[in-house]
């Protein structure tokens, strides 16, 4: 699966992480920054990779200190369905019922082990339509 990935300077050690963990698994993963754990602002990455999740219709993932920024950014584009998730079963549900295009992860809040794990929930969980393809139709963007 081609991903596209960004975070802001909170979340750069957990990103690495998970990059390799997608790398590792045979992801094509496009990494939008930020590249250091200098201060940035999140928005400026949201959109980045917001804006390569709409032009391919594919996956992305953020990641900021809480995951709310990023969500909130990322949320204004058309088409974009960002779910913050802190737990697996948040990212099955974002992905049975609302058709996530991008995770959104908390580096201050989620740990290593549990954020790949929601990682592999998110990506290996589709998303069944019917009534809930009415519900995120009825969602302006
Ligand atoms: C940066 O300090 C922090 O505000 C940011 O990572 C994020 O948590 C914003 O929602």
């Amino acid at each position: 699966m081609k991903i596209a990935i960004g975070c802001d300077h909170g979340a750069f050690a957990l990103k690495n992480k998970v990059i390799e963990h997608l790398e590792k698994q045979g992801h094509e993963v496009r990494d939008f920054g930020t590249y250091s754990t200098e201060s940035c602002d999140y928005p400026d990455i949201a959109h980045d990779v917001a804006q390569a999740v709409e032009k391919e219709n594919g996956t992305g993932i953020l990641l900021c200190g809480t995951g709310i920024g990023m969500s909130m950014a990322a949320n204004h584009h058309k088409g974009i369905r960002a779910a913050l998730c802190t737990t697996e079963l948040h990212a099955k549900f974002a992905r049975r019922h609302n058709d996530a295009n991008i995770l959104c992860l908390g580096a201050r809040m989620t740990g290593v082990e549990l954020a790949k794990a929601i990682v592999e929930a998110f990506l290996t969980t589709g998303f069944e339509g019917g009534r809930h393809k009415r519900r995120i139709d009825k969602i302006p963007c």
